[in-house]
């Protein structure tokens, strides 16, 4: 392919659909409110200003997440991509992608650097990326993919060796089953040459996970909120997102904090688009999200289970935070 053809250039993948910003959105609801217990994906929670939140959230003092990440990162960055010389970066979950400059960086500043292939759902902040990142990287051919990154994606030959990276332990948002489902894509997309960076929030004192998503400004739980915005604004929902109490906790056994909205009172909402009355109890909740916390063990057996093998396990010196860099195992 002519490399104009490449230029800063947004590639439909197949997982895309061209119903809006959420083509799932209606079935999810439907599915996720009609079961018990209650339970909503995650990934609605990012529009506009569930994303503004999120941001704001990665800045908070108790939000150790990003910063101890991207810190990492920092200091492994180069490491990493002599020992695999990478020309291409593949990117899950891109999102503002401000990590995704420190790997760039390092590439180019070997001279490796050729072509970027951001994932996300989001258009308009794939489109944003593309064109902030093919000024600030002249050459860069961005090769930007709509899709959910729990469905297999198709990525058209880019040439290789190929990094591809999962960060911000976005993957502890999947259920084991989800999780070895997404990685089993990773390896399938994987050549033997390419290598395969997740960063993983670790298992930790309580009180320290807990705080993270109970912050003393409340913008945890204007992020939570937000999910039942989205559903008012894209299915004409009724939800009074302040009848809702934000409900954060640690879940031992499944090594996992769940965020939760609890109805207060006992009441009714109804989701015109999709004919749907919703009754919730009080005291009843919806499960948001999940968001896992592993151990090294962990990690390294899932890569395993899913037919990757752990080359390099790093952490900061509090071991709060890790990042993983993998191959094929065969
Ligand atoms: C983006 C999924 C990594 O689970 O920590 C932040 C999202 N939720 N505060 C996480 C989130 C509440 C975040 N991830």
């Amino acid at each position: 392919m002519a490399p104009q053809q490449w230029e800063s250039k947004i590639h439909f993948g197949p997982a895309s659909g061209d119903n809006g910003p959420f083509p799932h959105l209606a079935e999810d609801v439907r599915r996720g409110l009609t079961r018990i217990p209650k339970e909503l994906p995650p990934k609605y929670f990012y529009d506009a200003r569930g994303s503004a939140l999120f941001e704001q959230i990665c800045e908070l003092p108790e939000y150790y997440l990003t910063r101890t990440e991207r810190a990492l990162l920092t200091q492994i960055a180069g490491e990493v991509v002599a020992s695999c010389r990478p020309v291409t970066l593949v990117e899950f979950g891109s999102g503002s992608c401000r990590k995704t400059r420190i790997l760039l960086d390092a590439m180019a500043r070997r001279g490796l650097l050729d072509c970027y292939v951001p994932i996300d759902l989001n258009e308009d902040v794939l489109r944003q990326t593309a064109q902030a990142l093919s000024e600030d990287y002249p050459g860069l051919r961005v090769q930007g993919v709509i899709g959910d990154f729990e469905q297999p994606v198709e990525i058209l030959p880019t040439g290789g060796p190929r990094l591809v990276t999962f960060l911000g332990s976005t993957i502890g948002n999947l259920t084991h089953d989800g999780a070895i489902g997404f990685l089993r894509n990773v390896a399938r997309l994987l050549a033997p040459e390419d290598r395969f960076l997740v960063g993983t929030d670790l298992v930790k004192d309580v009180r320290v996970l807990e705080r993270a998503y109970n912050d003393a400004a409340g913008v945890t739980a204007a992020f939570n909120r937000n999910i039942l915005s989205v559903i008012n604004k894209h299915l004409d929902g009724r939800f009074e997102p302040n009848r809702f109490e934000h409900l954060a906790f640690y879940n031992k056994e499944d090594s996992r904090i769940e965020m939760h909205l609890v109805a207060r009172q006992s009441h009714q909402v109804s989701i015109d688009a999709i004919d749907l009355t919703v009754e919730f109890a009080r005291g009843e909740s919806i499960r948001t999200e999940i968001s896992c916390k592993y151990t090294s063990a962990m990690v390294e057996a899932m890569l395993a289970e899913a037919g990757l093998r752990l080359l390099r396990w790093d952490t900061d010196k509090d071991r709060l935070f890790a990042l993983s860099l993998s191959t094929l195992l065969h």
